[in-house]
């Protein structure tokens, strides 16, 4: 350990064990990782956990809707994402699960702490609860009509239509997404964490580090409202721990996900000797703690848990970073565009460096949202990592290996321009500590720019025509190795993996130092080629790819869901707005024909007419249906979707239908008396 090693523990939030990995997420991850990798390369003591955030009732439901048990799902969920993460090259030193023993013991720790320092109160409360499912209800988990201006199916805590906030009692007619019953209001005694006890504690720790300063404004502005007391329990049925001596009630999920942060790292620290979990979680450590999050969730992290910590005698985190959302193309990631895309799906496709590099090239310290363009994300890999930084090593390593069998010169050919390379080594390690990726990237680039000209300049090629140039060359060439050394060692936290074949052709191993030195005398090996261009084929069909693209553990088991008759009604998906609902053309349909189709366990093959023409249709029903059965019928299909090509031919729309499958499918029938091509609203 050198004087001055730093200790540092780096977190992540951590993902929902209901869904997979997708580029939104990765944005966090690869931050949070080429910041990791900047600190080891420096030799500071820098280790990286993380874990999947496995309770709640979402999760709790799925599973149900599955048909699996929730262990089932999170385990299959979290090896989904520990692969890949690595296939990103994230580089966690331990990847758990909050549904641990290790958080178990110390959310229950925590947990105890807190109510003998006195910081958890208890009262009674009013909620909405299902008859049928016997549970309490969520707001999201809540439909009815708008109190405010009568709109039908909103949420439990607002208005789509007209933007109302309000409580789930409130609503008109409402019922439970779950089961579809209608909801009772039922009382219950909650536990609360007594959050404006901390008032103080935070706003002295939000002045004392140097918080972002969007995030410092947002503090404030809480702070001006004044802090609530927080429930921090939920009635059973729930997926979670079971609160000490309060039998039936479990911790509320964001209770126990960032004590996540401390047990993964408490696993790892079981795992190894030369690791005390106290010395970096005790109230008095001077290790640093960083936690790199979402802009949604910052609630969580700068309120409710230095409080936690605090009121249980643990150390409060040095710097909580929060960094903003992807967009695709300008607009929120959308699946019918395919840009709401999966790290598996990118994988299938794309080299996961590229997009370290993009997103590299393009972050700040700041919480500013940040677009994936993907005509600028092909064009920025292949114009800077290909055509400028991997281009220098090609065009001088063959007369290396060539003419002076791999050695390189004992001379520096442009000593001034080699210092001026080392001396970047401060200003782009400031860049990269301040978390200022994006100046750090294009200080790398106007280097490899000079490298480039310089190379240009020379011309070796040239050169190499005239025998009695042989020591010129050689000289240029061995400069232009040094300079491309320089840059990929600059490089490496962002792109690990083209750094590391860069180590294996210059035979050598990179650490931020060795910026000082150089290899003059040194033999490097045969030089191959480093890095393809963006073959924007792929970017096409990383696009196509998504529109259709599931979650990998879902997909297995809804197989599963078929068999399972307790199926729950799926949670809800993403909130839309009211004109995307609108774009949806619903019309009714009579079907005047339905056929089996050959070598289709599944389907048939249903002609409808709706008033103004007719169209055919493939249907996943033929488990629920004979065509018998269906001729005749009057049902509700989308006409406006796009045509889509099938194995057996052309389907020109879709039917509506419910159930959890086999023969427990129904189509929509609307009342006889409704017309073929009428609208549905
Ligand atoms: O918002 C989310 O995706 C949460 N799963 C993040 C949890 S972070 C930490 F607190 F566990
Ligand atoms: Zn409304």
């Amino acid at each position: 350990m050198t004087a001055t090693q730093r200790r540092i523990l780096v977190t992540n939030a951590l993902p929902y064990a209901n869904g997979p990995i997708h580029i939104g997420h990765l944005l966090g991850y690869i931050q949070a990782d080429i910041w990791v990798r900047f600190q080891r390369l420096k030799g500071h003591e820098c280790h990286f956990v993380c874990a999947d955030d496995a309770h709640g009732t979402p999760i709790m439901l799925k599973a149900q809707q599955l048909g699996i048990s929730p262990e089932a799902m999170i385990d299959a969920m979290n090896s989904e994402h520990q692969r890949d993460f690595a296939d990103f090259s994230v580089s966690f030193d331990n990847y758990h699960s909050t549904h641990s023993p290790e958080n178990k013991e110390l959310a229950t720790l925590i947990y105890t702490r807190l109510r003998e320092n006195g910081f958890i109160h208890t009262r009674v409360i009013e909620q909405l609860y299902d008859p049928e499912r016997e549970m309490f209800l969520p707001d999201r988990f809540v439909k009815g009509d708008c109190p405010s201006c009568g709109a039908v199916d909103q949420y439990g805590d607002n208005c789509d239509v007209c933007g109302a906030t309000y409580s789930p009692t409130e609503l008109k007619n409402p019922r439970s997404a779950v089961s579809g019953a209608t909801p009772e209001l039922r009382e219950s005694e909650h536990y609360f964490f007594d959050l404006p006890a901390f008032g103080d504690m935070l706003k002295a720790w939000t002045r004392s580090g140097s918080l972002q300063p969007e995030m410092a404004n947002k503090l404030n502005e809480w702070f001006e409202q004044g802090l609530q007391q927080w429930d921090i329990s939920r009635d059973k049925p729930y997926f979670g721990f079971e609160i000490p001596d309060a039998p039936g009630k479990y911790f509320y999920v964001w209770l126990d996900a960032p004590i996540g942060y401390m047990s993964s790292f408490k696993n790892f620290c079981d795992q190894r000797d030369d690791l005390e979990f106290e010395d970096f979680w005790k109230s008095d450590s001077d290790a640093e703690v960083y936690h790199f999050i979402g802009k949604d969730i910052i609630y969580f992290h700068s309120l409710f848990w230095p409080a936690m910590l605090k009121g249980a005698d643990f150390r409060q985190p040095t710097n909580v970073w929060a960094h903003g959302f992807i967009t695709v193309n300008g607009t929120k990631m959308s699946k019918s565009k395919g840009t709401f895309i999966m790290a598996r799906t990118y994988l299938d496709h794309l080299d996961p460096e590229y997009l370290r590099y993009y997103f590299a090239a393009k972050l700040t310290s700041r919480i500013d949202d940040l677009d994936l363009n993907l005509t600028d994300f092909a064009q920025r890999v292949n114009a800077d990592l290909v055509g400028k930084v991997v281009n220098i090593a090609s065009r001088c390593a063959g007369f290396i290996s060539k003419k002076f069998n791999g050695q390189l010169s004992a001379n520096i050919a442009e000593p001034d321009m080699l210092a001026d390379f080392q001396q970047a080594a401060d200003t782009l390690a400031d860049a990269y500590e301040q978390r200022e990726f994006s100046r750090a990237m294009r200080d790398i680039m106007k280097l490899a720019d000079r490298a480039n000209e310089y190379i240009a300049v020379k011309e070796p090629w040239q050169l190499a025509k005239h025998e009695d140039k042989a020591q010129e060359v050689h000289d240029v060439c061995s400069m232009g190795i040094h300079l491309f050394r320089l840059i990929m060692i600059y490089l490496t936290p962002v792109v690990p993996n083209l750094a590391a074949s860069a180590q294996e052709f210059l035979n050598d191993e990179f650490r931020w130092d060795s910026a000082q030195t150089t290899l003059t005398n040194h033999t490097i090996n045969k030089f191959k080629p480093l890095m393809q261009r963006v073959p924007t084929e792929k970017i096409d069909a990383m696009l196509d790819a998504s529109k259709t693209a599931t979650a990998p553990a879902a997909q297995a088991a809804d197989t599963a869901n078929t068999a399972n008759e307790a199926v729950a009604i799926e949670p809800l998906a993403e909130e839309i707005e009211f004109p995307d609902f609108a774009k949806v053309d619903l019309r009714v349909a009579k079907i005047v024909n339905a056929e089996a189709v050959e070598g289709a366990d599944k389907l048939l093959k249903l002609t409808l007419d709706i008033g103004s023409e007719t169209r055919q249709v493939f249907a996943g029903i033929k488990s629920a249906y004979t065509p018998e059965q269906l001729i005749g019928q009057l049902t509700v299909m989308v006409a406006n979707l796009k045509p889509r090509k099938m194995r057996f031919g052309l389907s020109e729309g879709m039917v509506l239908a419910a159930g959890p499958g086999g023969k427990e499918i129904y189509i929509l029938n609307p009342h006889d008396g409704a017309l073929p091509g009428q609208r549905v609203m």
